[in-house]
């Protein structure tokens, strides 16, 4: 801001950045200063005033104080009556600063109607590609819960072609912008399907576990029996991730016992140290398999299976339990299944 007259930038930093500090969390002091570092730097593609563009950026958002659905419209009436800016402006400027604010919530279909909107716009908004995926899968989840998996995929899919591919609705309104490098990026994900497939199985995963963590804490924590908690966590995930066998081996002994558990008929007895629920539970750690049949000692309960995860469920530094879960696809567990699974068996 080294060419806005320092009146001008002491004023945004004293007057206008603290009230973003009553905001929400993606509105505060920070989000307002990235606005205006953006907005600057996009100006400097065009022919435009600097200090009328960096008010634009810091008052963008004020009218959240008032209402957030109509915050942009409140911005712009907040701004025409901000008598601080009279001494720096004239009427006419104050009345483009104040639409800037007003359009910053451009669409597709509502241009914002100057390129001080446009500017702001562009720089209030982060088309980041993994973002954009994550946040299409996570209102898929919101908003069609009668979907599936695949019926997941296929909506977003179909979301991010419409929108964001190449002849999709989304307008970028600067095309010097970052958004316009990040997504061409996003667009080469999205030809390259099989690319794409796999930031959705990874997100929808951790999406899936990310909802599951709450039900299994709520429906565990009325309930002290562990056969009785052991028997509905199994139940949840199955159901939630229609794995192949989900269910747990009891430490009794130097063996371990078939617990509650949901699938096929399973083996009752497994010794210490064996098949990969022993080796678990002799190495005190969780052991993830992509392919059954690379680990020395696997005992197959059922011919079906192809990959496992055994994590140990603890009590103090005691293992009393192992989850086991076998998938009839290889390469089904990963560091997200272990942190995530980890963290469900703390609260039998
Ligand atoms: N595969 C396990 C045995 C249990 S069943 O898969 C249900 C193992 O190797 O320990």
């Amino acid at each position: 801001m080294n060419d806005i007259r320092p009146e001008i930038s002491a004023w945004i930093e004293e007057s206008i950045l603290p009230c973003y500090e009553a905001f929400d969390k993606g509105h505060r002091r920070d989000h307002a200063q990235y606005v205006i570092t953006t907005a600057l730097h996009l100006s400097e593609h065009y022919d435009v005033d600097r200090e009328m563009t960096a008010v634009a950026a810091a008052c963008h958002d004020l009218g959240l104080s008032v209402c957030r659905e109509t915050h942009h419209l409140e911005s712009g009436r907040i701004i025409r009556e901000l008598a601080e800016l009279r001494r720096w402006f004239t009427p006419a400027q104050i009345e483009t600063i104040a639409q800037a604010a007003e359009d910053h919530r451009a669409s597709s279909k509502n241009e914002p109607r100057t390129i001080y909107g446009k500017i702001v716009a562009e720089a209030d908004r982060q088309i980041i590609p993994d973002v954009v995926i994550r946040r299409t899968i996570q209102y898929g989840l919101k908003n069609f819960p009668g979907l599936n998996k695949e019926g997941n995929w296929l909506r977003t899919l179909e979301h991010l072609e419409e929108k964001y591919a190449d002849g999709g609705y989304l307008r970028l309104w600067i095309p010097e912008s970052a958004n316009a490098a990040r997504l061409e990026e996003l667009r080469r994900t999205i030809r390259d399907k099989k690319a794409l497939r796999a930031v959705f199985e990874t997100v929808y995963k951790e999406e899936i576990y990310k909802e599951t963590l709450p039900k299994a804490k709520s429906l565990l924590e009325g309930e002290t029996d562990i056969i009785a908690n052991m028997a509905n966590l199994s139940a949840l995930l199955h159901q939630t991730f229609r794995f192949w066998w989900t269910g747990f081996y009891r430490v009794s002994g130097e063996e371990l016992i078939l617990g509650p558990f949901q699938g096929p008929l399973a083996c009752t007895r497994i010794p210490y140290g064996k098949g990969v629920c022993g080796t678990s539970w002799k190495r005190r750690e969780t052991i993830v398999v992509p392919d059954v049949e690379q680990f020395p000692g696997h005992i197959a309960c059922s011919g079906e299976s192809r990959s496992e995860i055994v994590v140990p469920v603890w009590k103090g530094d005691e293992i009393i339990a192992v989850l086991d879960i076998d998938s009839d696809k290889p390469g089904t567990f990963d560091g997200t299944d272990r942190s995530f699974l980890e963290a469900v068996v703390e609260f039998l």
